[in-house]
């Protein structure tokens, strides 16, 4: 506790630890965003730790909070374990085809679900050593994507050790009792927040809150969104408004800024140009960049996973100090990092899906938004608003949102898109060895925990039959055994059906394989995300860019509209565009550029060139498997100018640390073409070239090699060291999407 910094426990603490959770017992803890869960888990970790000499496996769902919570147990890091020996803290995310061997000598490890799982294929030993399991916002099971990840590991964690102890943490739910009755585990139910909540929906000049009062909101604007957060700033808070997109994130710090402008006192405004200067001064100059540093000069930004993480942290930063008034989110915000603000504004309550319409989000997720709401410390209470253009919409607000309880959570591992690669990993490592041990494996699952245990029987032999055909499981009498392929298939980490279309895809070739060879290849994937589809009028564009390549493709490709083809011809002209957006990528558009004409949203291209940088490694593996040795060196090449944004000709610059694919066409076009040219070159010659400062100088001849005079080591010294190039990758890697 005293580690911790805290003098008394949180009700939903004290609650936790009188319930055994310091005992050893299984605890499922549902309760409000910042209503101190963390703690729970953090005091039962130490004490597995200290006083059992345990291991800890603390996993979250998001890049962001699996670095928020590393910081978290840093402050442990000072406590002995045994005489001479600190506990120890790792975070593992990131590179899916490793098994960590080395974390065997943590005692603490923070991971992401996905690298858990991921783990769990590659049969890490140190697994089988965990004493307790941290499963934090465990809501999570009921989304579809990626619910069904945690649900496995869950499952599978407790087959290796069914003596685990788990600790679930959730936002409030309604069925944490069955949660806890699936993992034989106590549940806590609580209300209780740190800072009361008023939930309230704004009508026509007027916050009806739904313990029956209401205030008047004077209007300044034609917006009743920003009428609603200048009042609250007004009265001395801060804002959060939920965006349903990115772009309109962006646009309505805009609008907020400009409103703000006029009623800013002059003090405010230095640090405020601090701020902006900051955010120009980091990373790749863009344009979202300067339009972030523009809305921070009125008090104002917007945040969302495009921006890159050094970005989002300058925004952070600046909101926890209050100079920020206005913050723009996406949702992803209310799940992510801890960022109160005294009022949030819940601008949608609608959301959109292609191929799906729009829909209204669940009050699971309107709930995490009303977490946001009320500092700490700072705040005596926390509002969160709805917005309603009727009176009608206001009363449905007010039943179906601030009325409301919480959905249950439910399983969402039957689709048999999600169920594969599952059936395939427990294969695959052989947790199961025959279809009777997968059958039991699967009842073990909240699936069918929930349904029954016959609903799950039919899909799984349909999904073996698919392993088996396509030559990824095979059987000897009873027993079920992975092939190598099916093996390597599982420790890529990809679904099953992209392992098929790129093997075909290899053995297919091509008359010529060029780059586009292998982009469209990845694009045909079901693991490419995010899925781009063209936009009215790029069509012709696209068909032209595919006509340019037609002897490149390393798969047959569909006629032109017809009756029957029409529908392939489109997805065929969707595959097109992902490939077509990596390709301007390696050729080094600039990210602009490639915003401009293709009409992606910023944070795409992070996404595409993180998912396809991990195809391309899975088709370079595969590449190898099945002896296309021809095809390796290309494979290799585009994996690296994936990664970096580049052509050719800078692959050799960029492997060096600090320089990205700016900076190493900056050197390129200053003669430097590979680092021999490099090691000739004096610090003052790199300092004449555009961009490269001293520190990067200085980090390049470190790297490189070659002499550096005395007299420029102590001139070096006296320079302001300066921001260095930040890849889009190293951005990433701190990400908040997996
Ligand atoms: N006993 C305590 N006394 C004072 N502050 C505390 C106490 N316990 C936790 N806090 C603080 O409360 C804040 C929220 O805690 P925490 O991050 O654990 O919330 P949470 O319940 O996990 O919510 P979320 O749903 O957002 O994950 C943190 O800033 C933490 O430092
Ligand atoms: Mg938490």
């Amino acid at each position: 506790m005293a580690k911790a910094g805290y003098d008394i426990l949180y009700p939903p603490q004290e609650d936790a630890i009188n319930a055994g959770v310091l005992d050893g017992k299984n605890l499922v803890l549902a309760s409000p965003t910042a209503s101190g869960k963390t703690l729970v888990a953090e005091l039962a970790v130490l004490k597995s730790v200290l006083q059992k000499g345990g291991k800890a496996l603390y996993l979250t769902p998001l890049r962001a909070l699996a670095s928020e919570k590393y910081e978290d147990f840093q402050k442990y890091s000072e406590i002995e374990k045994s005489p001479g020996r600190k506990v120890r803290v790792a975070i593992t995310s990131g590179d899916y085809d490793s098994s960590d061997i080395y974390l065997a000598n943590y005692d603490v490890i923070i991971s992401t679900n996905e690298k858990a799982d991921s783990l769990l294929r590659h049969r890490s030993p140190w697994i089988a050593d965990v004493t307790v399991v941290v499963a934090d916002e465990i809501h999570l099971i009921t989304e579809a994507d990626r619910g069904p990840t945690l649900e496995v590991v869950l499952t599978r964690l407790l087959k290796i050790n069914p003596h685990i102890q788990i600790i679930a943490l959730s936002a409030t739910i309604k069925n944490a009792k069955e949660i806890g009755e699936w993992l034989q585990a106590i549940p806590i139910t609580t209300d209780w927040r740190p800072v009361p909540l008023r939930e309230g929906v704004y009508y026509n000049g007027q916050i009806q809150f739904k313990d029956g009062l209401s205030r008047i909101i004077p209007h300044a604007d034609s917006n009743p969104i920003f009428d609603t957060a200048l009042d609250a700033i007004r009265e001395g808070g801060q804002v959060l408004i939920f965006a349903e997109t990115r772009r309109l994130a962006v646009e309505m710090g805009k609008k907020a800024g400009a409103l703000l402008r006029r009623s800013l006192p002059r003090p405010d405004r230095r640090g405020l140009e601090n701020i902006a200067q900051r955010i120009l001064s980091t990373g790749e100059r863009t344009r979202l960049g300067e339009v972030l540093a523009e809305q921070a000069l009125n008090a104002v930004a917007f945040h969302h996973a495009g921006l890159p993480g050094s970005h989002r942290k300058i925004v952070e930063e600046a909101f926890k100090a209050g100079r920020l008034k206005i913050l723009s989110a996406t949702p992803t915000l209310a799940a992510g990092v801890n960022l109160p603000a005294r009022t949030v504004i819940i601008s949608s309550y609608e959301r959109y899906e292609a191929g799906y319409g729009r829909y209204p989000i669940s009050v699971l997720e309107y709930k995490q938004f009303c977490g946001r709401a009320g500092r700490p410390r700072y705040d005596k209470f926390g509002e969160a608003i709805l917005i309603a253009r009727t009176e009608d919409e206001q009363d449905y607000l007010l039943k179906n949102y601030a009325l409301a309880e919480p959905e249950r959570i439910w399983s969402k591992l039957g689709a048999e898109k999600v169920l594969r690669p599952h059936v395939l990993a427990t294969i695959a490592t052989r947790f199961a060895t025959t279809e009777g041990g997968l059958n039991s494996f699967f009842a073990k699952t909240f699936y069918a925990f929930q349904y029954d245990p016959k609903m799950i029987k039919g899909k799984l032999g349909d999904i073996l039959a698919f392993l088996h055909r396509e030559q990824m499981v095979e059987l000897e009498g009873e027993e079920l055994k992975a092939t190598r392929f099916g093996r390597r298939v599982s420790e890529l980490y990809i679904d099953p059906v992209s392992a098929v279309i790129l093997r075909d895809g290899l053995y297919t070739r091509a008359k010529h394989v060029t780059e586009v060879s292998f982009l469209h290849l990845i694009s045909r994937t079901p693991d490419i995300a995010p899925k781009l589809y063209p936009r009215r009028g790029e069509d012709e564009m696209l068909d032209l860019f595919a006509k340019e390549h037609q002897d490149e493709y390393m798969c047959e490709v569909p006629e032109y509209y017809g009756d029957t083809n029409g529908i392939t011809f489109e997805e065929f002209l969707a595959e097109i565009k992902c490939a077509r957006v990596l390709y301007e990528w390696i050729n080094e558009t600039s990210e602009d550029g490639i915003l401009e004409v293709h009409k992606v949203e910023p944070g795409d291209i992070l996404r595409m060139v993180d998912t396809s940088r991990w195809l391309l490694h899975a088709t370079y593996q595969l590449a190898e498997l099945f002896g296309h040795k021809d095809l390796l060196n290309q494979a290799y090449e585009l994996q690296v100018r994936v990664a970096k944004g580049v052509k050719s000709e800078l692959v050799p610059l960029v492997e060096l640390e600090g320089v990205g694919r700016v900076r190493a066409r900056s050197l390129f076009n200053a003669g430097y073409r590979n680092l021999d040219d490099l090691k000739g070159a004096s610090v003052t010659d790199l300092l004449n070239v555009p961009l490269i400062g001293p520190s990067l100088a200085k980090k390049i001849k470190e790297q490189v090699g070659g002499l550096i005079k005395a007299e420029e080591w102590e001139a070096l010294k006296s320079k302001d060291t300066e921001t260095s190039e930040q890849s889009l990758l190293t951005d990433y890697k701190e990400d908040d999407s997996v």
